[in-house]
């Protein structure tokens, strides 16, 4: 195996005569927190001297504006933009999406970016440093994309494993998700970039995301669902903060002055601007005095005039008007300082640092969750292989919803596969079949459609008004048949109501009777061959896809090979179903549809399949869900492979033919795996981003080991799951019942095995955890007092590799409940063959510390703390214990 790079943030003995790498913070230590001291309550922080520097511009600025201007601010400019005041030196700042790359401003088919793995999948490397440089790269694509502001990273924990939003978001556990994204947002930040850290708070769901009222209590709050953002806000001080959509006990997340101003600016001592998530802001009077800084995108509907009517008749005061905006004009500087000067076009920024960058995120991701007979890694150059799978084919890269961006470019395993076969000489040829199909929707049909001129595409004419009057205002040619238009009808040209013909010519490659799917957002027709054959114009029943669409309807169309038909879809956007016209006073939104498309079957998938496993002498079989499956929107019903059962089917039909057969699964979250037993080898593949491919041929063929670890349980059945009963809750309600057991928590409590626990995920090679040693028995509330813990990792096997040393605290004796353990550390080490490194890790008061809702404060209660020091929460390798001798507490 080449040389791996070392990355390694933890101190490392001098004695061992190892360099030590230096972490690119300088920090003093993994783990330790910069701020140990024991916090007077309510102001602990001190803002970077930068940003003071941005506020006191920031007053000056405030201090020429008339109310309204002040109150113009206070609502972006348009979907991405705040607004800019140029004759009183106020640029506009630029938003984008965030958070695994920056999609710039065209929601489908825009600019092309750079795709990092999802978030799932950077939380399983588990490594600091990586994170770190992975938000400087974002920094750089940002910039690219002439934006200023990341929206990212998403925080919020895996309450649930239907989670729509999992694979975007890092863990089940808040310490590792806090600390990760703590580096993300440093990167980031680091480039002059602003993060805009989400969804402030208690967010862990799709259904009913807008109106859902999240019922939690006030320990599970503080020690599960904030804790991230209070890590991130203490280590990484995050420029914004994104409110979400939800109700937190009863009060919307933009109107929580609770959560935001008590607990964010009080206690933490947030000194940055909070923005509300697209279209949730709920109040006029209470979302500015609970301090939502900054509406998005823009609307009419809560600020401009009402805001001035309100401080009119003195529901807002100029007080409430000044701190908002004095926190908008905060988070301009920031980014942009006093450039007025016009936004540059977005451009692409494609490098070769970034590409590398994003593929050995990959590796250190890929979570090699079982290899009993070692069948991993394979020999490339004398193995004959079959892959085999629905996703073998394909380029699963990331989830859906505001996540997804135009790659540069994708990685396909089957290709990937086949050039590292090459590349190592080997003569075999490589087999695959597809096995199965497992679309939710049928896969969008741009790639066999052309428009008139033979370009790959669709032609959309564009009409002022939603009747198709006159000729068009203009005529654009898309890539894509997803036409989402969200952000990108030109409305400026054909205004707020508008009319549309797409039109595209469809060659398919078989004869058949074939299958057209199509939905529409607003009202809309289909026609082929001039024909009309799907009439959506005021269809009622909601789908999940595009977040307003309707559900996708099929038709059967005879077909011949070779020979093109016409699709022409009629749309507009008036609201639909027309039903929403009344519950929300508007006619039109933003419109749009989707056209699908798949071929006639000819064989039987799984039959080919066998053969083709049975002809080679390994089957590496890729299963697994999409961006249909895993999306923001809406979460998933089941979690079970989808669909009825045929991936499940197909992995014990080739096992049967080949007993080496290695399952890679690509998902952001859990599946169910009735075949874990019986499979001798499962790789975790998650979603990788542009580089997936290529990460997984480097493990499956051992160029690279894989170091990743498990950011959440898998459980054996959703069933055992910590929140099974409280999902996804009713009448707009959902009881988080499950309090602080959530992930490991619950499984540990419950004495629940879990099919693979959080923490884990093997190696090439092993590891062989030394005895540890503690500077101190004791940790007091001496400003600064910590215990540090050393050991020894030693490599024991043949290849270099990474192991992530994982310290769970367990509390003795508490007067609270607590739970089993809780991760309170971890530290990445890089090994040579035959090498052997020591760590050392300092726990401080927040490692013992839970959130006593007695006192309102945090507490180390007085007593034994045992170090449980392992490979994954269940495989616990040593344990070590120190005392808190005397209680005491804190506020952050
Ligand atoms: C999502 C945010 C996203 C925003 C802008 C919202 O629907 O919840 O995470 O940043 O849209 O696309």
């Amino acid at each position: 195996m080449p040389a791996m790079q070392p990355v390694v943030s933890g101190e490392i003995d001098s004695d061992s005569g190892i360099d030590a790498t230096t972490s690119p913070l300088g920090s003093a230590g993994p783990s330790i927190t910069p701020d140990t001291e024991i916090s007077p309550p309510n102001s602990p922080f001190t803002p970077s001297e930068k940003l003071n520097d941005a506020r006191q511009t920031a007053k000056k600025k405030l201090a020429t504006l008339t109310l309204e201007e002040k109150v113009s601010l206070l609502t972006a400019a348009d979907f991405w933009r705040t607004k800019a005041i140029p004759e009183k030196g106020i640029p506009a700042a630029k938003t984008t999406d965030g958070p695994n790359g920056a999609r710039g401003s065209i929601f489908v088919g825009g600019t092309k970016a750079a795709l990092f793995p999802c978030g799932i999948s950077l939380a399983a490397t588990w490594n600091k440093d990586i994170l770190y440089s992975i938000g400087q790269h974002l920094g750089n694509e940002t910039k690219a994309r002439s934006a200023n502001i990341l929206l990212g990273p998403t925080v919020c924990l895996h309450r649930h494993p239907l989670g729509g939003r999992n694979f975007e978001s890092f863990s089940e556990d808040p310490f590792l998700t806090g600390k990760l994204s703590a580096q993300y947002i440093r990167g980031l930040q680091q480039k002059g970039v602003a993060a805009a850290i989400k969804h402030f708070v208690a967010n862990e769901q799709e259904t009913e995301r807008n109106n859902m009222n999240t019922v939690v209590s006030e320990r599970s709050l503080r020690e599960l669902y904030l804790r991230p953002f209070e890590i991130a806000v203490r280590e990484a001080s995050p420029w914004a903060v994104m409110s979400s959509y939800n109700l937190i006990n009863g009060v919307h997340a933009d109107m929580n002055h609770y959560t935001i101003t008590e607990i964010l600016r009080g206690e933490w001592g947030f000194d940055g601007t909070v923005i509300s998530d697209w279209d949730g802001i709920n109040s006029t009077v209470e979302t500015l005095k609970a301090g939502c800084d900054i509406e998005f995108p823009f609307s009419k509907k809560w600020r401009f005039e009402k805001a001035l009517k309100a401080v009119e008749d003195g529901s807002l005061t100029v007080e409430d008007i000044d701190r908002a905006t004095e926190n908008a004009l905060t988070l301009i500087t920031r980014v942009k300082g006093d450039d007025v000067s016009e936004e540059a076009a977005e451009r692409e920024d494609n490098r070769a640092e970034t590409r590398e960058l994003i593929r050995e995120a990959g590796v250190q991701g890929l979570t090699l969750l079982k290899n009993e007979t070692s069948i991993l890694p394979i020999d490339p150059r004398t193995t004959k292989l079959a892959i085999i799978g629905p996703n073998a084919n394909r380029a699963i890269a990331g989830g859906g919803g505001s996540a997804s961006l135009n790659p540069y470019y994708t990685t396909i395993p089957l290709e990937s596969i086949k050039s590292a076969l090459k590349e190592a000489g080997n003569q075999d040829e490589v087999t695959y079949a597809v096995g199965c199909h497992t679309n939710k929707w049928l896969p969008v049909a741009s790639p066999l459609c052309t428009t008139r001129d033979g370009t790959q595409g669709v032609t959309i004419d564009w009409f002022a008004g939603d009747k198709f009057e006159g000729s068009p205002v203009l005529t654009q040619t898309r890539y894509n048949t997803d036409l989402f238009l969200w952000d990108s009808a030109p409305v400026a040209q054909v205004g707020p109501q508008w009319s549309a013909i797409a039109t595209t010519y469809l060659t398919p490659t078989s004869t058949g009777k074939h299958t057209l799917s199509f939905m529409s957002v607003g009202a809309g027709k289909l026609y082929v061959d001039g024909k009309e054959v799907m009439d959506l114009w005021n269809w009622t029943e909601e789908g999940e896809a595009m977040f307003d669409g309707s559900i996708d309807y099929l038709i059967d169309v005879e077909m011949e090979a070779g020979k093109a038909v016409e699709l022409k879809v009629r749309m507009t956007n008036e609201l639909r179903p027309i039903s929403k016209q009344k519950k929300t006073g508007a006619t039109h939104k933003y419109g749009g549809c989707r056209i699908g498309f798949k071929e006639e079957d000819q064989i039987d998938y799984i039959q080919e399949a066998v053969e083709t496993a049975k002809a080679a002498d390994v089957a590496v079989l890729i299963v697994g869900v999409d961006a249909e499956w895993e999306s923001e929107g809406y979460d998933r019903q089941s979690m079970d492979l989808p669909t009825d059962g045929v991936q499940d089917r197909l992995i014990e039909a080739v096992l049967a033919a080949n007993p080496n057969t290695v399952v890679v699964n690509q998902s952001g979250s859990p599946v169910t795996m009735p075949w874990a037993d019986k499979v001798p080898t499962i790789l975790q593949a998650w979603f990788q981003g542009q580089e997936a491919g290529n990460a997984l041929a480097d493990v499956l063929f051992g160029k690279k080991n894989p170091s990743g670890k498990l950011p959440c349980t898998f459980p054996r059945r959703l069933e055992d799951s910590p929140a099974y009963h409280n999902w996804p809750g009713e009448n707009l309600e959902v009881m988080y019942g499950e309090g602080l057991f959530i992930g490991y928590r619950h499984y540990e409590r419950a004495k629940i095995e879990p099919l693979f626990p959080f923490g884990h995920g093997l190696s090439y090679t092993s590891f062989e955890y030394g005895r540890p040693s503690v500077n101190t028995k004791t940790l007091s509330s001496e400003v600064g007092s910590t215990v540090d813990i050393t050991l020894a990792i030693s490599n024991i096997g043949e290849v270099e590799g990474a192991e992530t040393v994982q310290l769970y605290v367990h509390d003795e004796k508490s007067r609270l409940i607590r739970p089993e353990k809780e991760l309170v550390a971890f530290e990445k080490v890089f090994l040579e063959p035959g090498e052997t490194r020591h760590i050392t890790i300092s726990l401080d008061k927040r490692a013992v510390g839970y959130f006593d809702t007695a006192i309102n404060r945090w507490i180390a209660e007085e007593g034994r703390f045992n170090v449980l020091i392992g490979a994954s929460s269940a495989d616990i390798r040593r344990t070590i214990s120190f005392d808190v001798k005397k209680s005491f507490n804190w506020v952050f």
